[in-house]
């Protein structure tokens, strides 16, 4: 393990430590997951935008008590009945947007993360009538979570997008069990966590799909494990303690390279293989107390996009290793990705 300027934070990157270090939340904590300079730029920011990014600490960053109080609430609308119901109105979805696809398009921005997104919006029981309202608001509050530059534009647009949000999911009548700032709060997590990790997993399947996806369930898992939407995330050191031998000070930070340990090879290979048994099981949605909410929604989602593209025919216009990923620390998917309608044989 060793430390990285660059981002401030030791980098654990072997599958037993990780696993070590998430099964500990007490001495490892969550606050700063997204990584410490996240809270520098907030300290130095004016009073009023220090407590629009606050709400982005919810869920995610909380810990103990207050992690399992927030987390049991918003578990109501991730249950596997509620997932299961959800899965034939992603399938139409799909079906709409695939049958729509009648020339060349980025799959990225053009199929995956507005299919992610509406999902979301479902999730959040936002009306049809308010879809557009929603998306423009809460785009550029992923412009700066998963944008690969944090411009001044960039942070005014969020700014703006999230003092909309604010407005609006204020009166929300999702989560009423918490108190107003919290529902408000875990909506916000609920769209930076599951939008574009999705959208990067959904990316990443049609990429790799000429590997071979059968079963789906097994391929699934497979590219992410090997792809990693999420790439990782950070943890601060709550006593002093040592990971894998390195001593860590009280207040020091880690990162938790989870698409690391997913190949490491004293546990993993590199090959995508979908028959590979699901133990011991992969890092792609965390371990421990954090693990992914909505791990279950991503993976129906998943499933039903390959089967759907695999049905309905759709071929990259350039070679798979063309491909310019985004150049982000924590979301790890194409940046673009172009395809189009496969020609039918005959
Ligand atoms: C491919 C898609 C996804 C990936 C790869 C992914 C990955 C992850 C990972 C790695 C964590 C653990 C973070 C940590 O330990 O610090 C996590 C947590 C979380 N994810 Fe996901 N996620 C995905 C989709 C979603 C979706 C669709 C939702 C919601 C609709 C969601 C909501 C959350 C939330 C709320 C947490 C925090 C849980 C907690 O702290 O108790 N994720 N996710």
């Amino acid at each position: 393990m060793e430390f990285e300027p660059t981002i401030g934070a030791y980098v654990v990157s072997r599958y037993d430590h990780l696993r070590s270090v998430l099964g500990a939340p007490e001495t490892f904590s969550s606050r700063h997951m997204a990584g410490p300079q996240l809270a520098a730029l907030a300290a130095s920011l004016p009073l009023e935008q220090q407590r629009l990014l606050a709400l982005m600490s919810s869920l995610n960053s909380a810990d103990g008590f207050d992690h399992t109080r927030i987390r049991r609430v918003a578990n109501q609308k991730f249950t596997p009945m509620v997932v299961r119901r959800m899965a034939e109105g992603i399938r139409a979805k799909v079906r709409k947007a695939l049958a729509e696809l009648d020339h060349e398009i980025d799959f990225v921005s053009g199929f995956a993360a507005p299919l992610a997104l509406s999902v979301i919006a479902d999730v959040l029981e936002v009306p049809d009538a308010d879809r557009e309202l929603f998306r423009s608001f809460v785009q550029p509050v992923l412009d700066l979570t998963n944008g690969e530059e944090v411009t001044p534009e960039v942070l005014g647009a969020y700014f703006a997008g999230m003092t909309e949000f604010a407005a609006y999911f204020g009166r929300t009548q999702l989560f009423t069990e918490l108190p107003e700032r919290d529902r408000l709060a875990l909506c916000l997590a609920l769209v930076v966590a599951g939008t574009d990790s999705t959208t990067n997993l959904l990316s990443s399947l049609v990429l790799r799909l000429g590997e071979g996806a059968a079963p789906v369930e097994g391929f699934v898992e497979e590219v992410i494990r090997l792809e990693s939407p999420f790439r990782g995330f950070f943890r601060t050191a709550t006593t002093d303690t040592a990971v894998g031998g390195v001593r860590v000070a009280e207040g020091e930070h880690l990162f938790l390279d989870f698409a690391a340990g997913n190949r490491d090879t004293s546990v993993f290979d590199e090959v995508l293989d979908p028959q590979r048994p699901p133990v011991p099981p992969h890092l792609g949605f965390g371990y421990g107390t954090h693990y992914c909410l909505g791990a279950q929604l991503a993976r129906t989602e998943a499933r039903v996009v390959v089967e759907e593209v695999l049905g309905h025919g759709v071929e990259l216009v350039d070679a798979a290793a063309a491909v310019r990923y985004r150049r982000h620390l924590i979301s790890h998917g194409p940046a673009e990705l172009m395809v189009r309608p496969a020609k039918r044989p005959g």
